[in-house]
């Protein structure tokens, strides 16, 4: 028997393939300081909680394709109040998280052989994304010593050619933590509708900004609705990975209606989590400012620790919750083996991989990245874990 080419492509992702070794090392007794997965531990707000607690009906039924009207009237109210951006019925689609909403666009844009820009470092499971229609990441190198900034016209043109249909960007960036400003946003934005391409951003880190600016969303610039694909969610927003709910948005209808091809085969969203998922969008501004303080905290707390490890290199990041590093060891899958194999002590660490970050051959293999998704205390619990481990796996 045989498998599909395009799935032969795909690779284990990076943040979860160590899972199994991680379980056994838990099981024989080891904490596990997991850095390796954007799931904070930050409590879920208790809106969540109660709207499933007070969930009554006699049938768990189906929902409608596009989602449920509660929680797509919760997202266009936040988009309207929080950024000024008024939506439509028919322009945002309820998914399965923004995985799904991600997977739709993906599938709805690109044929075998087709290209989509991207800057590197990015989010991995963008690779399976992509490859599973048939495409291909072209990848637009970034650096540390450039902040991973990317939005240079000359760099993103020089990307183009006749394979090109969409550029996609992560913005705030995981995992560079880079946060594009209102003219770099703009530039993306006008070349894509120059080019006749799709821009599809992916804002689930959209609240995560330190530095006190506005939330933003390119959905906030006129005139670029035929060429603009939104991605967002829950999960990182509330903190609320596991309820699974997210959106696809478009003022391009035509790309909405092979959408919902997509959206109609596959029935529906979790119907109980996207009622759940509406009454997250009730909490106060206080909420995301507490939590943005907390992250930053924990940010600060980490690059400190990171900065003053022998070899260990790292930039502070501006927004979402993740950093890369680069670690002084010729392999971090090796290095992530040892740790959760061989390492003695009563705690590790898991990390994922860099890697797979790259879509450049050869690029990330002594690169990590890491989350500061678990609090201070914890985050220098794994540092000094981290610091002493790459002593003795250097010593070997
Ligand atoms: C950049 C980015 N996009 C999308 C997602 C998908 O999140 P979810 O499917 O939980 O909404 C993630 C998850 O880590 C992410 O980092």
């Amino acid at each position: 028997m045989k498998f599909s080419s395009k799935i032969d492509r795909c690779q284990l992702s990076p943040i979860r393939k160590f899972a199994p070794y991680a379980r056994a090392a838990e099981k024989a007794g080891k904490k596990i300081y997991s850095l390796n997965i954007g799931n904070p531990d930050i409590a879920t707000p208790s809106a969540y909680k109660e709207a499933l607690r007070s969930y009554d009906a006699a049938t768990v039924g189906y929902g409608p394709s596009e989602g449920l009207e509660v929680y797509l009237n919760a997202v266009m109210s936040y988009y309207d109040v929080k950024l000024g951006v008024k939506l439509e019925k028919g322009e945002v689609i309820a998914t399965t998280g923004g995985s799904e909403a991600l997977c739709i666009a993906a599938n709805a844009l690109l044929d075998e052989g087709d290209e989509i820009i991207c800057p590197e470092p990015f989010y991995p499971n963008y690779s399976t994304f992509v490859t599973i229609p048939g495409g291909r990441i072209c990848p637009m190198p970034t650096t540390p010593e450039n902040g991973y900034r990317y939005a240079v016209r000359e760099h993103v043109e020089a990307c183009i050619n006749e394979h090109t249909k969409a550029i996609l960007v992560t913005n705030p960036g995981n995992p560079t933590g880079c946060v594009l400003t209102e003219e770099e946003m703009r530039i993306m934005l006008d070349v894509a509708k120059e080019h006749d391409l799709f821009l599809v951003c992916d804002e689930v880190y959209r609240e995560f900004v330190y530095d006190g600016s506005p939330l933003r969303s390119a959905l906030q610039y006129e005139g670029y609705d035929q060429n603009l694909i939104i991605v967002d969610s829950v999960s990182k927003r509330f903190s609320a990975c596991g309820a699974r709910v997210g959106v696809l948005i478009s003022k391009n209808m035509e790309f909405m209606h092979h959408a919902m091809k997509w959206c109609q085969a596959r029935l529906c969203p979790p119907t109980v989590d996207q009622i759940a998922a509406a009454a997250l969008y009730t909490v106060d501004e206080h909420y995301f400012e507490m939590v943005r303080e907390e992250y930053k905290r924990r940010r600060d707390t980490m690059v400190s620790r990171l900065q003053a490890i022998p070899g260990v290199q790292c930039k502070m990041p501006d927004g979402a919750f993740y950093l890369m590093a680069t670690l002084p060891v010729d392999d971090a899958d090796k290095f992530q083996m040892w740790l959760l194999t061989e390492f003695e002590g009563d705690a590790t660490v898991m990390f994922a991989s860099g890697e797979p970050f790259y879509a450049t051959p050869g690029k990330g293999k002594n690169e990590v990245r890491l989350a500061y998704v678990i609090n201070c205390d914890a985050i220098n619990g794994a540092m000094d874990v981290l610091e002493r481990a790459l002593r003795e796996y250097n010593n070997k």
